[in-house]
């Protein structure tokens, strides 16, 4: 089968309500989660995805039964010192940051060592950041290029509370930490710039060890050992990342509406919403409603008659950091110059996504001036594309592949956008959600 997009036509105006797929980091936390559980825990409406696959394939080889049946799923977690596995095992994290850097924390009492390894795209990020945290609580890692994978890692009997400091607002380092800190002696204290709190606000519902508190810029979460929680029945609510790309393809066809059903708007993954809003947009949320710690409600948004250009503020960066790519397409249809700040972050990615943001809209004919931490956009409310792109070589960056069909689908031009298959380590469901919004009445 082919593997790649060919789009020759902008979508027209419709009025739609849709469901997209289950939270990605959510599906992944609940794995791991009920995993170490003591007992059967269930999820509903998990996402499907290679992502989530992994994380499955990897309880799985630590020795846990997991039964899935389209997204239900049945995890028969054995307790805290439940894994049971050979020695030598390998763990392929395949494209999933969240996965690989998470189960780490997990892994730090291992009695063997344990290979982790992932695709060409995993195997060029950054493992130090979460090695360095974990060595100090006894546990033992060796990485490939002092950097990254293949890692080992063997744990130790032994592990003592540290004290950590996470400054890049990375939930993921944050998360590993936490899960580290539950299977230590001793109080584990945590300063971490805002990032997504999904993994205290499950651990609080689980009455596990973890109290946080917040001020305006940073968590502070203090940790203790556990030694057994309850199993975890959860039915995941939509994704607001893979929401995101179908909001602002309304945002940029005129007269069009959409409501989401049933997001999860957990306010530490809001940056877009309100970046949005900042730019002129309506977006309102309906039918809120608190679900096991997490706030989930209906997304209506309406495609606005005019755009401004936003001078983004830093503190929005951490709760946008996935959205990104595809709110930079806002800032080239904006009546005016958008400035986004202090994110190297995103070069940290799939891909270096500031650059494929800055590529794409280069492409499209918008003028953007970038640094390694910096973008500025030049748009254009007129832009209209007549020539040919073509989109390659992006590691397959599932979120290059969605920012370029939208941008094809908004702006128009004929684009050919290749490595189709990326969709399926976040978002398998993506085009055939598109295919309901373009086949509108
Ligand atoms: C995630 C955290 C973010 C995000 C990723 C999912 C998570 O990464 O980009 O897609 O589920 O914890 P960082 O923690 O590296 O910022």
């Amino acid at each position: 089968m082919k593997n790649y997009l060919i789009i020759n036509n902008k979508i027209n105006s419709f009025n739609k309500k849709i469901t997209v797929s289950g939270d990605k980091s959510l599906s992944i936390r609940w794995v791991l989660l009920a995993s170490l559980a003591s007992g059967v825990s269930k999820a509903d409406n998990l996402l499907i995805s290679e992502d989530v696959a992994a994380a499955i394939d990897a309880v799985r080889k630590l020795g846990i039964k997991v039964l899935l049946k389209n997204n239900f799923c049945k995890i028969y977690g054995k307790g805290i010192n439940g894994y049971n596995y050979k020695k030598n095992i390998i763990i392929d994290a395949k494209n999933s940051g969240t996965l690989g850097r998470l189960i780490l924390g997990l892994l730090i009492n291992s009695p063997f060592s344990i290979k982790l390894i992932g695709d060409k795209s995993l195997s060029k990020r950054d493992f130090k950041r979460i090695s360095d945290p974990l060595i100090k609580f006894g546990a033992k890692l060796k990485l490939t290029n002092k950097k990254n994978l293949p890692l080992s890692i063997q744990g130790s009997t032994n592990l003592k509370a540290i004290k950590y400091s996470e400054n890049r607002g990375s939930a993921q380092c944050k998360s590993s930490v936490i899960f580290g800190a539950l299977r230590s002696n001793g109080t584990t204290l945590i300063k971490a710039k805002k990032s997504r709190d999904h993994t205290e606000l499950l651990c609080k519902y689980l009455n596990l060890p973890v109290y946080t508190k917040k001020n305006k810029y940073y968590d502070y979460i203090k940790i203790n050992k556990f030694k057994k929680f309850r199993s975890l029945n959860y039915k995941i609510p939509s994704d607001i990342s893979s929401s995101a790309f179908f909001i602002i393809l309304t945002v940029l066809t005129p007269n069009s509406k959409l409501i989401i059903k049933n997001v999860n708007i957990n306010p530490s993954r809001l940056g877009v919403t309100k970046i949005l809003k900042m730019m002129g947009i309506k977006i309102l949320f309906q039918n809120k409603k608190k679900y096991k710690g997490e706030t989930t409600a209906d997304i209506k948004v309406l495609s606005p008659k005019k755009i401004k250009p936003i001078n983004c503020p830093s503190e929005l960066n951490s709760g946008a950091i996935d959205e990104f790519l595809v709110i930079f397409l806002v800032a080239a249809k904006a009546n005016g110059i958008s400035y986004f700040k202090n994110l190297e972050e995103l070069n940290q990615k799939e891909s270096p996504r500031l650059k494929w943001g800055a590529k794409i809209l280069n492409e499209m004919g918008i003028k953007t001036i970038t640094t390694t931490s910096s973008i500025k956009i030049f748009g254009n409310p007129d832009l209209k594309i007549n020539k040919k792109i073509i989109i390659k070589n992006y590691l397959k960056d599932h979120r290059v592949f969605m920012t370029s069909v939208i941008a094809a689908l908004s702006f128009g031009g004929s684009w050919k956008i290749h490595d189709k298959d990326s969709i399926k380590t976040s978002f398998p469901n993506f085009l055939k959600i598109l295919n309901l919004i373009k086949n509108s009445d």
